[in-house]
């Protein structure tokens, strides 16, 4: 009989997305009345519709598919030099980042796990918590922890906790780790980092010979200039870090699928006999062997974001949702809740009412006023006691949210 992977087994019962779609399918069939009511304000998932720059793009890339003279069979693995390029000019031009250190592929959630690949056993993992779940999920298939704990913390990970006493900034661990997994704009709890924050981890990961892997799926919805975007504005970070970016959030690719990682040739790890490889051959091994590249017409559309007018639109769509944002900040200010993130970020993060843990407060906001909510605990146990709402939706339904979380805690 064919055995398994027992790491799976070690893992919670399921992942927090499709839990809370599960509870929100059992309360509307139970309460089909209501069913028309709920506005999902969960999952970080776009509403918008794509920008036309990109819409347009993507019609042009399946009618060149679609023509003897311009069909393209498999493309690169690493994505095709048009995207790459664009992403060096557009995204990284002052931070000494070549074409060949991007690559693109179908979205930083598979990214973000299939990096694992890469690094070897008995490497000491330091996560914030709370953290997006697939950074500890994708460590516990990979055999890179122990068992979870009643308060579901894994054995074998470095937890470091994010709270409102320390502003959401996790403490520089004292002990040494090989892999940081950090993520600015941070999702879940909308607060970024500062320049001298993502500096303090830099000299830390150069001190103890480790790896950062910095998520920055959300860059584009900072305004505030001081704050840095990439991890590569920090000096030294090319010798250390490896960056995760998606265009899922700022183009509306949730249901496209495109992202990239940079992995500069200088970032090197230990190989068994102690001498040093660099990453970037490690990856771009692991991607040609196991990837076949995005499609063509899906690196178009994401070149598309990049032109002058997907430019406009892209910066129209961030203003939408950052506008989003505000409303549902100044909501829960008002209602004298304590309120963090959703200033550079699409994510609102809300200390529960006194009284309420945060499946608590989603049960309630799910059966009292028909919102959907992510409870903070579903991102670890520091999350306790807080629930996100995500900024992702229309103006209308922000706006209901708003009335409707009024009624709820006035
Ligand atoms: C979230 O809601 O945290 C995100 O949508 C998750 C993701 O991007 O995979």
């Amino acid at each position: 009989m064919a055995t398994i992977n027992s790491n799976f087994l070690k893992l919670k019962a399921g992942y927090l997305f499709p839990e809370i779609a599960r509870r929100v399918k059992a309360y509307t069939e139970a309460n089909p009345d209501k069913a028309d009511r709920v506005i999902r304000c969960g999952i970080g998932d776009v509403t918008e519709p794509l920008p036309p720059s990109v819409v347009k793009a993507m019609h042009e890339g399946v009618d060149e598919m679609g023509c003897r003279d311009t069909f393209k069979g498999y493309g690169p693995e690493q994505g095709y030099a048009f995207l790459r390029e664009a992403i060096v000019e557009n995204q990284y031009a002052e931070l000494g980042i070549a074409a060949d250190e991007i690559f693109i592929s179908d979205g930083s959630k598979c990214d973000t796990g299939n990096i694992l690949d890469i690094f070897g056993a008995g490497n000491t993992i330091a996560i914030t918590d709370p953290v997006y779940p697939v950074y500890v999920d994708t460590n516990v298939m990979a055999g890179n922890t122990g068992d979870a704990d009643p308060s579901g913390a894994y054995a074998g990970l470095v937890y470091l906790p994010c709270n409102a006493e320390n502003d959401f900034s996790p403490a520089i661990p004292e002990e040494k780790v090989d892999l940081i997994y950090l993520c600015y704009p941070n999702n879940p709890t909308g607060t970024t980092a500062t320049r001298e924050q993502l500096a303090a981890w830099v000299k830390y990961a150069k001190e103890n010979d480790s790896v950062i892997l910095f998520d920055a799926a959300y860059e584009a919805f900072i305004s505030d200039p001081a704050i840095p975007r990439s991890i590569f504005e920090i000096e030294g970070a090319k010798d250390c870090a490896i960056e995760f970016r998606s265009f899922s959030k700022n183009g509306g690719f949730t249901g496209v699928r495109c992202g990239y990682v940079v992995l500069p040739k200088s970032v090197t790890g230990k190989a068994a006999d102690g001498s040093r490889v660099p990453l970037h051959q490690l990856w771009n091994r692991r991607q040609s062997t196991k990837f076949n590249g995005a499609s063509y017409p899906v690196q178009k559309a994401a070149a598309a974001v990049f032109s002058p007018q997907g430019k406009k639109e892209v910066a129209a769509l961030i203003e939408h949702y950052m506008g989003n944002a505000k409303l549902l900040r100044e909501a829960a200010i008002a209602l004298g809740l304590k309120v963090y993130g959703g200033e550079n970020a699409p994510y609102v993060w809300i200390a529960c009412p006194d009284g309420v843990d945060s499946w608590g407060m989603f049960d309630k906001m799910l059966n009292e006023a028909q919102v959907v909510v992510t409870p903070g605990s579903g991102f670890g146990s520091a999350g306790e006691g807080y629930f996100r709402v995500s900024a992702f939706n229309s103006r209308d339904n922000v706006e209901e949210v708003c009335r409707r979380l009024k009624a709820l805690v006035a």
